[in-house]
This record gives C-alpha cells, structure tokens and sequence, in this order.
C-alpha cells in the first residue's frame, strides 16, 4: 500500500475537518500551547565589524537559545529565489511523477520524497511532505535520487545548487569558527571535531500544505535536530516555534535570514553549553509553507563526545560517546542515547 501524502488530502475537495491520525494530544495542539507574546528571537548580523562581539552573540545565542538569525551573510537574495522555484514546482508536479522517488525510511532509504521519517510512538501523523536528497560531500551524492524535474534541479547542480552548496559550507565554515571562539577553543576545533571536509550536507524541502484545522494539528512535532547545525529558509510564512524558559517562541519570518538552529551534535561536542534547540513548526489554514533546511552532519563514522577541554572533575562530562552512525540510528529509532 503506498503511503498517503499529505498534499494529495489537503486539495482532496471534501477535506473540511482534520482525519483523526492528525489530531494532536489535547496538550500538544497549537491552540493550548500558543506562543507567549512579546519575544523576538536573537538576530545576528554577521557584518558586524567587531570581532570580539560577533564572537559573543553568537556564544550567547547558542548556549541561551540554541538558535539564531543571521543576516547580511553575503548569499544573493536570487540563489534563495531559484532555491524556492525549484522546490515549488517539484511539489507542484503530478502526484505519480513524485511518487517515482518515493523514499522508505523503514529500510534505511531516506533519500527521495517522503512523508514521514521517524518513528512516532503514538502513531500521530505531521502534516508535511518533503524531499530530502545528500548535497555535499560529491562523493557521496547519489544524484539519480534528485528530481528529474523540473529539469533545472539536476542541471541547476552544475550551476545554482553547486552555489548554494558552497555558500552553506562557507556558512557552515564560519559560523563552527565563531563557535569555537565563543568556547575558547582554537577556531577549527568544532570542524574538525566533525570530520572536517568530510562534513556532510543534507537537503530537505518541507512542504506543509493549507490544513483545514491547524490548531489541532502540527507541521513538525517538537524535535531537536540530530545536525551539528541547521541552516534552514523559509518562503514568507511563518510557523517555526522554538522552545525558550518553558514556553514556546514563534519565529516571525525575516526575509533573507538564515534560521541557524544548533543540533544534537553541537551540544555533545561542547559539553551542554551550547543548546540544541527543541522546536515545532505550525500549518496554515489559507496558506502554503514551505522550508528549505540543510542538516550539517559528520560523516557516520565521526565519534562524537564532549571536547576534552569542556570537562573536568566538577564539570564530567553530560554525554556518552558514540559514532554518528550510532546516534542515528537510536535516534529514528527513539531509544535512549
Ligand atoms: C525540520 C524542521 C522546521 C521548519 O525539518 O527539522 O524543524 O521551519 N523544520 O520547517
Ligand atoms: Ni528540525
């Protein structure tokens, strides 16, 4: 039985009520656990001509949030446009030509179109598809997985994707000195913690059609990213939530900005100073959204655990120590770390 998308039964004409497999738990729905009002989120310009500072904000985001915007980062506000149109119009293809890179995260396939990827104790469904495909390292790109269509995805590799790839790793380059920095850390040491060029780079689009009852259900339940780092765009509508002093923080879309989100690996690495950061993302009545994350990983192999110098007798360390295969694998799996 093939699975059900979430796009074929929001434009189902009938749809008026949510089907029951979408409908939170009373304490998780949107319209219980609103936002809490008059918080904005830390926003970081990363033209800021003082180094030290720059240092700082982003040491104070990380270990306070686990999250941050980032602006004036130097990418073309084109790529993210091109970026857009493409994924736009691979979600606006005919069902059955996406079906053909129908991905099965049950076998381990996570590459290609989905709509659900870990597993949910309580069998509630999120209200989104995506596509999700390896940008980076080329070795281990396995491009007859991307979309055919439309024909600018693939060939775009050689120009639009191939930039964007380059602009993220630049990003990604940056943005783990900083946080080395902020550590007091010799700068290449999260990178390199991480496996250096063989860091890898995974793309998902998130689609989340308009849903009938969006405050029963969620986009993406509350998780925390297993990346080192996530570096994700939105188009102009809203819906990320993250988890700030035991309420949640709406993001208000800022057009350019970079969502930069410190994943699970990040927090091992720096012994818990710096957060993952727990987030959700809402559904629109009217509206489609859509997301465009990149996943910056280690390669499975890569051994993580808590930095040496970000332990001591009085500080042991929070976390064990483990391949990132391993971590993956208990992660989708939802068994204890
Ligand atoms: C994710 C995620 C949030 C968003 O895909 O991991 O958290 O804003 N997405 O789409
Ligand atoms: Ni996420």
């Amino acid at each position: 039985m093939g699975v059900e998308r979430i796009q074929t039964l929001a434009f189902s004409n009938q749809l008026k009520e949510l089907p029951p497999q979408f409908i939170r738990p009373v304490n998780e729905r949107p319209e219980n656990t609103k936002a809490v009002e008059g918080v904005t989120v830390p926003v970081i310009s990363l033209s800021q001509p003082h180094h030290h500072l720059l240092v700082r904000e982003v040491a104070e985001a990380a270990s306070q949030w686990g999250f941050f915007l980032l602006t004036n980062h130097g990418i073309s506000p084109w790529l993210f446009k091109l970026l857009q149109e493409v994924g736009e119009q691979f979600f606006a293809l005919p069902q059955k030509e996406k079906e053909a890179y129908a991905n099965d995260p049950s076998n381990g396939n996570f590459e290609g179109y989905g709509t659900k990827m870990t597993k949910n104790l309580e069998e509630k469904v999120e209200w989104v598809d995506y596509f999700f495909h390896i940008m980076a390292p080329s070795s281990k790109v396995n491009y007859d997985k991307w979309p055919k269509n439309p024909p600018s995805y693939r060939n775009f590799n050689l120009y639009f994707l191939k930039e964007y790839n380059k602009e993220m790793l630049r990003l990604t380059n940056e943005v783990l000195e900083l946080l080395s920095e902020g550590l007091e850390l010799e700068k290449k040491t999260l990178k390199s913690s991480l496996g250096d060029e063989k860091i890898e780079l995974e793309m998902k689009i998130n689609m989340y059609p308009p849903c009938p009852q969006p405050e029963l259900a969620l986009g993406v339940e509350p998780h925390t990213d297993m990346s080192a780092l996530t570096l994700l765009v939105s188009n102009e509508v809203s819906g990320l939530q993250i988890w700030k002093d035991n309420k949640w923080v709406a993001v208000d879309y800022l057009q350019n900005a970079i969502f930069v989100h410190i994943g699970d690996q990040l927090e091992i690495l720096s012994n818990g100073k710096y957060k993952s950061v727990l987030h959700r993302s809402l559904v629109n009545k009217e509206c489609k959204r859509m997301s465009w994350a990149v996943f910056v990983v280690p390669p499975h192999e890569v051994v993580i655990g808590p930095l040496p110098p970000l332990f001591n007798d009085h500080d042991p360390p929070k976390f064990s120590i483990k391949t990132y295969a391993e971590y993956r694998h208990c992660k989708f799996n939802k068994l204890p770390q």
